[in-house]
């Protein structure tokens, strides 16, 4: 099956209150795990690439790993940029074959985030088939790409501003803030970790039907910070959204839920694992082939457990 926009996607994950996984890709193995264990689970898929994983990669590489693995399997899956800093860049990939943009221009004043998103809109909804757009209203902490962006910065999106953004932008998608946060140190330690479900509801009421995506989603799967920490790495209080949180959010408006970090370090952990019970090796794929299986295995469990979107390509 060709790759496909996030529009039909969508439409299904409101109405079944399920979530698609969106999965930042950078390389071969990392697109193997993800898409063996959404095919072994039938699972839709959405895989992002970041300014950052182009720059590392290659368009060119990309999209030819991303065709291979629809060729190898048979699912819907959206080829999506993530976090799209401009016009250009969003233009760019869509002319190279991207299903799907997010325009990312929640660091703007609010009305030049609806004048750049607006003029991706319109160069991606022109497109034949057309191209879905994801917008972003208010502000996460974290890493994204080089830019940090620190507490003090971040903002929780303002529900009264989403009509008229959804409105006058004709944006398919809307990213929203409402207390995740890239990387994996989302919480302080001791600090309880919190959604502000009353931003999502209220949001949900606003804009009926229409899906809303989580960044800076990843549980920060302890298993794999404790291999990390077990094995020579030092990562202090790395603390996650709670899958219980994303299971609620899934079963509202939430309809895409944005996963880096638990690869990095799903991927991270087992290699240095392997390398610490096995210190002569040195053959790439024996400790990259134990990495894209620790992949397939958190993906399908997160599709199972958290995302409910097993059985439903
Ligand atoms: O939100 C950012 C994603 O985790 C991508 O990270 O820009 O380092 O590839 P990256
Ligand atoms: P995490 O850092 O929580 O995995 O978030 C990834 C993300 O939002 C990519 O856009
Ligand atoms: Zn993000």
């Amino acid at each position: 099956m060709p790759l496909v926009s996030t529009k039909d996607m969508f439409a299904k994950a409101y109405e079944g209150g399920y979530a698609i996984g969106a999965f930042n890709v950078n390389n071969m193995e990392i697109i193997q795990g993800i898409t063996k264990a959404a095919s072994e689970v039938n699972s839709p898929l959405i895989l992002q690439v970041s300014a950052g994983a182009r720059k590392y990669a290659s368009h060119t590489y990309l999209m030819k790993l991303v065709e291979a693995a629809l060729e190898e399997n048979d699912l819907p899956i959206a080829l999506h940029l993530d976090h799209g800093d401009s016009f250009e860049l969003c233009k760019s990939v869509i002319d190279g074959g991207f299903t799907s943009v997010m325009i990312d221009g929640s660091h703007l004043p609010y009305e030049e985030n609806i004048a750049l998103t607006a003029k991706v809109v319109e160069y991606a909804h022109s497109r034949n088939p057309v191209v879905t757009v994801e917008a972003e209203l208010g502000r996460l902490e974290g890493v994204e790409d080089d830019i940090v962006v620190s507490a003090e910065e971040a903002s929780y999106t303002k529900p009264e501003q989403v009509e008229d953004f959804v409105k006058r932008t004709g944006c398919d998608s809307l990213a929203i803030a409402i207390g995740t946060s890239h990387g994996a140190y989302k919480f302080k330690p001791g600090q309880k970790p919190q959604l502000r479900f009353d931003i999502l509801e209220d949001i949900e009421k606003r804009l009926p039907g229409f899906p809303i995506v989580l960044h800076g989603a990843s549980s920060v799967i302890p298993e794999f910070v404790q291999k990390i920490n077990q094995y020579g790495g030092d990562m202090p209080d790395a603390i996650g959204i709670p899958e219980e949180m994303l299971r609620q959010a899934a079963s509202m408006a939430v309809c895409k839920i944005n996963i880096d970090s638990d690869l990095r370090l799903a991927m991270t952990g087992t290699i240095r694992e392997y390398f610490h019970n096995n210190p002569g090796h040195f053959d790439p794929r024996q400790y990259l082939g134990p990495a894209r299986e620790a992949i397939a295995a958190m993906v399908k469990r997160k599709i199972v457990n958290v995302l409910g979107s097993d059985n439903k390509a």
